[in-house]
């Protein structure tokens, strides 16, 4: 409607112009805005006030020149001069209805779908291994999603990337432990407290030299392919993953297990990057290790920023895997676009790994990346959220006491629900 009226008034501009009403070399923005007090219509437009200057005229009497022009038509009940020449527009309530028909029985609800559909990446929830989902998990994960059916409702092909934490040096003195607890009690594995597995595992690698020993040459060994380190590591991460899709579940996210793309899915590229990287001159060598000088984001006094891709003994680091991942999305994955979705204390990071990878020419022109940023979950001290003693709050406990209270509030106010309503309300209101 807003456009229909837009034309309306441009095209009454032209004639104006034609008329010689308005100088021909006058720009006019025609501009409709939508009234905020319905009394004064649907949408109004300034446009007489700002034809009185050329025109030449009051804008009272533009405004009635232009009331007098306004085709009748059954969409439009009512055009109005209102104060000093505004002129409003009065919408027919039958056509309204009309619309709102035509939408609720359109199976897209009158949604137009992209004409030129795009293949996004989005990267959210990422959680990581071996450690429960925390409270600031819910918001990657439920805006990701809420992004992810959007984009498919307009009709674009998404990726879902659940970026999960699934490779790293701590993988060694997990495997050892989770050895070490098989060891113990064979039968029955109880692995339901993760967070608790991760504690004790830290524990036995600072306390116990032998395990610490054991621990290093797993992390050695599950890099190079090693069989059983990679039995135990998966281990790991399906235990994780089937805990985290129950939440997935609970919170009616859409990602499954077929979304997994973790880190561990960029390791075998990260050798080769790196000699790409030296290749293209990006990456030098520096105190042993590799270093990429990024002139965009120089201190201020011009110096250039240095951002590691591997250390002096080897190692790979986070940013190199993002820069691999980069890479693989527009490569592989033909990406037009690529979100992600993690909290504002990772921004300098992306922007850096980004960086690297468009430097690197791993990322086509046009090719658009951004950052879905979002703030952390607080305390009432202005900290990043915590338990009372300390620790992260875990997602699952949130949710749990959302259910408890929810509960609570309807035992006091609706007793009579049936049972099945009963619960159906409780998860809702939680
Ligand atoms: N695993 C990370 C975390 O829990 C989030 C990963 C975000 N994605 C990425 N490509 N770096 O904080």
């Amino acid at each position: 409607m807003k456009q229909k009226i837009q034309d309306i008034l441009t095209e009454i501009v032209e004639q104006f112009k034609k008329n010689n009403l308005i100088p021909q070399d006058a720009t006019v923005r025609v501009m409709i805005e939508n009234t905020k007090d319905k009394k004064n219509g649907d949408y109004a437009t300034n446009l007489a006030m700002l034809l009185a200057k050329p025109m030449k005229k009051k804008p009272q009497e533009i405004a009635s020149l232009i009331v007098d022009s306004i085709p009748v038509t059954d969409e439009i009940t009512k055009v109005e001069i209102a104060g000093p020449g505004f002129i409003n527009f009065f919408v027919s309530k039958n056509y309204l209805a009309s619309q709102v028909e035509a939408i609720l029985n359109d199976e897209h609800l009158g949604v137009k779908t992209a004409a030129k559909p795009e293949t996004v990446v989005i990267d959210y929830s990422s959680p990581n291994v071996a450690k429960e989902m925390a409270v600031h998990h819910i918001r990657s994960t439920v805006i990701g999603d809420a992004v992810v059916r959007i984009l498919e409702f307009l009709g674009h092909k998404v990726i879902r990337a659940n970026h999960i934490g699934d490779w790293g040096t701590q993988f060694g003195m997990l495997i050892a432990y989770l050895e070490k607890k098989e060891n113990e009690n064979a039968s029955n594995l109880e692995l339901s407290d993760l967070e608790a597995f991760y504690r004790e595992a830290k524990k036995c690698y600072e306390s116990d030299e032998e395990f610490a020993v054991r621990a290093r040459g797993y992390v050695v060994k599950l890099q190079s392919g090693d069989e059983y380190c990679l039995k135990m590591w998966k281990k790991l991460v399906n235990i994780t993953m089937v805990q985290n899709q129950e939440i997935y579940d609970r919170l009616n996210i859409s990602l499954t297990e077929k979304d997994i793309m973790g880190e561990s899915l960029y390791n075998p590229m990260l050798k080769p990057l790196v000699e790409d990287l030296v290749n293209k001159n990006l990456a030098v060598k520096d105190d042993g290790a590799m270093v990429v000088y990024l002139k965009n984001f120089a201190d201020k006094d011009g110096n250039p920023r240095g951002v590691i891709v591997q250390k002096k003994d080897g190692g790979f680091l986070y940013t190199t895997t993002d820069i691999a991942c980069t890479k693989y999305r527009c490569e592989t994955l033909g990406a037009n676009r690529i979100i992600c979705f993690a909290d504002s204390r990772q921004h300098e990071h992306l922007m850096m790994s980004w960086e690297i990878a468009r430097l690197a020419g791993y990322v086509p022109d046009g090719v658009v990346l951004e950052h879905g940023a979002f703030g952390m979950m607080l305390g009432k001290d202005g900290k990043p959220f915590k338990t009372r003693d300390g620790g992260t709050v875990k997602l699952k406990d949130l949710l749990n006491e959302a259910e408890t209270r929810a509960a609570e509030l309807i035992a006091q106010r609706n007793n009579d629900l049936p049972e099945d309503l009963r619960e159906q309300v409780i998860k809702t209101v939680a």
